[in-house]
């Protein structure tokens, strides 16, 4: 529970509600909350704020802002919500390992929620082997690597998490933007099953998982019925033509699967592109397309490249991005998240042992939707200033040497940097300093300087759209 100043509107729409109450209801759910549910978008009553805070949502509570139009007070009292992995999802996937064939030690009961040491040795040994092999060489990109059963061991005890908590935040962020849970999906390239298992714990009514791997496929299905779902899998190969089951599905994810198809293909994103669009036959109207690629430069850069493709095709970019043509970011640079997480206690032990930083949840990351949306409105500036227009922020806050605090935004103008002198005390550009990756924003009063824009005393941002964090 926490008290913070402005922005936030949940006292006006929630007037009976007071924060003692939230403290209280708070702290009795949230240490036996088994598994979160993202909070409905819309205006919450009485009943759907109870209901929240019953299945274990912590509220961050903050004073009233009325300078937040109704929008950006939905918008914040979601992004101002606690995500959480679920308290047994590690050990879910230990016993699992313990008792399947993707080990080959295990000297531990498989209930045990600790890893022995001769079990850490030897799995954070696979880790170092798979995360080199998938990020600094990547070698193993579109090998079957996940034939090794001990490959698959350490992808489920090291990525698997990971995997699973990025799935959970998009799916979130779809919520947040007044999505409804899909009713039928399809995750290809779902391996053991980490974005299906985020689909199904996330209200998702029927999951098709799909991998090349049948031993992957098969871990999937028994952490499926472990978690109490029903998970459909298939067998498929992306590089061949046959085996996509039928849509029209509500969504199609794929999570890490992009980057290791036709990998080293001189041609690979012409095909990668000409396969999602194949895909796009099998969406329902309204439907989505989720991708997450390693936020490599890379792999992150390629990812853009199908996201061009497929505006080019037509198709709308719902998320992450506000500018809807070409990524202002290409040629030279790139686009990623990145999202505060905590990380299962066993999963960090095991990140430690193999010399592996998950600090943060970064990927590269679209939503798609076939229609093609209209260009966000432009700022009430029009072209000539950047005020008022909905801008996200795509960087770290950076020093220059002249003592200026620089961000790189992105939106109505295209990218680029808005910049503050560090030691600029205006009220109304506190929360600036304080901006993180993926917020979004509203600025007024912005200049033009000869790099981009500039805030002074008399400038305003307004924070509307928190970028998510989990537990
Ligand atoms: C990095 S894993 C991602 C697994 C899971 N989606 C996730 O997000 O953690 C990449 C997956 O792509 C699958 N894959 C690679 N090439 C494939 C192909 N040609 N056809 C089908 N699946 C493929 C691999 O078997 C593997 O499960």
């Amino acid at each position: 529970m926490e008290f913070s100043s402005p922005p936030g509107p949940c006292q006006s729409s929630v007037p009976w509600l007071r924060p003692w109450m939230v403290s209280r209801v708070c702290r009795r759910t949230s240490s036996s909350a088994q598994s979160q549910r993202p909070i409905s978008p819309g205006n919450p009553g009485r009943a759907s704020i109870a209901s929240l805070l019953l299945s274990g949502v912590t509220l961050k509570f903050y004073h009233r802002d009325p300078t937040l139009d109704s929008e950006s007070a939905r918008g914040y009292l979601w992004c101002t919500s606690r995500l959480e992995l679920p308290n047994d999802l590690y050990d879910t996937l230990l016993t699992i390992w313990r008792s399947s064939a993707a080990r080959s030690v295990a000297s531990r009961a498989p209930g045990d929620p600790v890893l022995s040491r001769e079990e850490l040795y030897a799995v954070s040994r696979k880790v170092r082997e798979l995360s080199r092999g998938l990020t600094r060489q990547r070698a193993l990109a579109g090998e079957r690597y996940l034939s090794d059963p001990d490959l698959l061991g350490a992808y489920l005890l090291h990525f698997w998490p990971i995997s699973y908590a990025q799935a959970l935040l998009c799916l979130a962020m779809v919520r947040r933007a007044g999505g409804s849970e899909p009713g039928s999906v399809l995750d290809l390239g779902a391996g053991p099953g980490p974005v299906s298992m985020a689909l199904l714990d996330s209200g998702a009514a029927h999951v098709t998982a799909c991998d090349r791997s049948e031993a992957a496929l098969a871990l999937a299905r028994r952490i499926a019925v472990d978690r109490g779902h029903t998970l459909a899998t298939r067998q498929w190969d992306a590089l061949k033509s046959t085996g996509l089951p039928r849509g029209p599905f509500d969504m199609i994810a794929l999570g890490h699967t992009l980057n290791e198809l036709w990998s080293g293909h001189p041609d690979r994103i012409e095909l990668r592109v000409g396969l999602m669009k194949k895909l796009g036959r099998e969406l329902a109207a309204e439907g989505r397309i989720l991708i997450m690629e390693p936020a490599l430069m890379s792999t992150a850069q390629a990812a853009i490249r199908v996201r061009d493709g497929l505006v080019n095709a037509g198709y709308s970019v719902e998320m992450p991005c506000v500018w809807q043509q070409a990524c202002p970011a290409l040629p030279d640079g790139t686009c990623h998240g990145e999202f505060d997480w905590r990380p299962p206690a066993g999963m960090v032990r095991l990140a430690h042992a193999a010399r592996i930083g998950r600090e943060t949840l970064k990927m590269a990351w679209f939503v798609l939707r076939k229609e093609k949306r209209d260009e966000p409105a432009l700022p009430p500036a029009g072209r000539s200033s950047p005020d008022g227009g909905l801008y996200r922020v795509v960087s770290e806050p950076l020093l220059s040497k002249s003592g200026r605090v620089r961000y790189l935004v992105c939106g109505p103008l295209g990218r680029f940097a808005l910049s503050a002198p560090r030691d600029c005390r205006g009220a109304g550009i506190r929360s600036f300093f304080a901006l993180a990756r993926g917020d979004g924003i509203r600025v007024t009063g912005a200049r033009q300087r000869e790099t981009g824009w500039g805030l002074d005393d008399e400038s305003r941002v307004d924070v509307v759209e928190r970028t998510l964090k989990l537990g």
